[in-house]
């Protein structure tokens, strides 16, 4: 009897343990590689009609680099946002394209970034710390079709591979979620502020299921928590 609690215990723990909190930490990519890279899988066999990424990510890099790359079976770019040399962001939606020109382009300091998109309007619009892109138009109203894999660190030019080190991020990346509609405005602003704000339905940082490859570690970056040295 006592064996059989132990053993459900076990198996209602086990399954929550494949997800991990990571409040407070972030995604370290050491070095340019084709090698290094955090991998999420989306299995619902479910459609998507709208979508919203946001990220914060941490770089001193000036090359071209990959900040989220989704790909299906039927699109290596099902949903991209990547950064060229020149500062301009640019946005892929099941492989047709859009570029956001005039965005915060710092280094060495977090960018807070949001990607939404809609496939009823067609437009995608990308946020970064307290700017905002105008709404582009891309394409046709198609899904995005589920299975998905997700990478952070490499830009995939194939399902899950096709990696070239030329695109792959050096840096830190935090507070990865995704919601399956386009957040509001103030939702928006309210998670580039950190303000409070409903983790992602698709993907929360809260809970991530991910598989790390390379050199990618995972380290503490909350700030807010240091202990203050105490009055003597
Ligand atoms: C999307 O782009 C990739 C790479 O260029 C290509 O191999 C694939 O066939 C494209 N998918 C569609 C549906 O056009």
């Amino acid at each position: 009897m006592k064996g059989l609690l132990f053993y459900v215990l076990y198996l209602i723990i086990g399954s929550y343990a494949e997800r991990e909190d990571l409040s407070g930490k972030a995604f370290t990519f050491p070095k340019q590689t084709a090698t290094d890279y955090v991998k999420i899988t989306l299995d619902d066999k479910t459609s998507l009609t709208a979508l919203t990424v946001c990220l914060r990510f941490f770089t001193d890099l000036s090359q071209e680099f990959s900040i989220f790359s989704m790909a299906t079976l039927t699109h290596h770019n099902a949903f991209l946002l990547y950064k060229e040399p020149s500062g301009v962001y640019g946005g892929h939606i099941n492989n047709l394209s859009a570029k956001f020109f005039g965005l915060p382009v710092e280094v060495n300091e977090w960018i807070s970034t949001c990607m939404t998109w809609n496939s009823k309007n067609r437009l995608i619009q990308l946020w970064v710390n307290g700017k905002h892109s105008v709404k582009k138009p891309v394409g046709n109203n198609a899904a995005i079709h589920v299975p998905a894999i997700i990478t952070l660190g490499q830009e995939q030019d194939s399902y899950g591979g096709g990696f070239n080190a030329h695109q792959s991020f050096v840096g830190d990346i935090t507070d990865v979620h995704m919601w399956d509609h386009a957040l509001s405005p103030c939702q928006i602003q309210n998670y580039i502020t950190h303000a409070s704000f409903s983790p992602g339905n698709v993907i929360s940082w809260k809970a991530l299921e991910y598989v790390k490859q390379g050199s990618v570690t995972v380290e503490d970056i909350e700030i807010n928590t240091c202990e203050k040295p105490g009055l003597l």
